[in-house]
């Protein structure tokens, strides 16, 4: 029992070390770091401080801001969008296909992180 649990934390690290990329991917060993996932997944839509309501900087596409919200409130709703139950302007669909990538435990963190950091 104890060389099978070794070897799937080998294997992990392993795999872990391949992908060099500096990024989020949070699992067994990890947890999840909100901050990059912002940073990889959030900014180029909402901006650093969140205040971006518009996509790519067209006007048809626009929401509100994402910060201010509180934490709870905001991870209620990126998991309804995650569902895909949300589609408040039409374009649910963009911040679905964001999200179905992110466990609900990254979410969790990830709206705590915008909740309290993102101004
Ligand atoms: C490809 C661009 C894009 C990315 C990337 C993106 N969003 Fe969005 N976001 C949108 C669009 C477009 C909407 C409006 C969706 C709709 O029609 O309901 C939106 C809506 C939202 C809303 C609701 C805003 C409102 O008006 O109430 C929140 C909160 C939000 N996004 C958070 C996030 C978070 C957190 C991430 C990163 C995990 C993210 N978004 C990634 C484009 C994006």
């Amino acid at each position: 029992m104890k060389k099978i649990i070794l070897g799937a934390l080998l294997a992990g690290a392993t795999l872990m070390a391949a992908d060099s990329t500096p990024i989020y991917k949070s699992g067994v060993l990890l947890a999840p770091n909100a901050e990059a996932i912002y940073k990889k997944e959030c900014i180029q839509c909402h901006s650093a401080n969140g205040q971006q309501t518009t996509f790519e900087g067209s006007s048809r596409i626009e929401y509100a801001p994402i910060n201010g919200l509180n934490a709870d409130a905001l991870a209620k709703e990126l998991k309804a969008y995650r569902f895909g139950s949300v589609n408040k302007y039409g374009y649910g669909q963009l911040m679905k296909s964001t999200l179905i990538d992110l466990s609900y435990e990254e979410i969790d963190a990830l709206a705590e992180y915008i909740a309290t950091e993102i101004k």
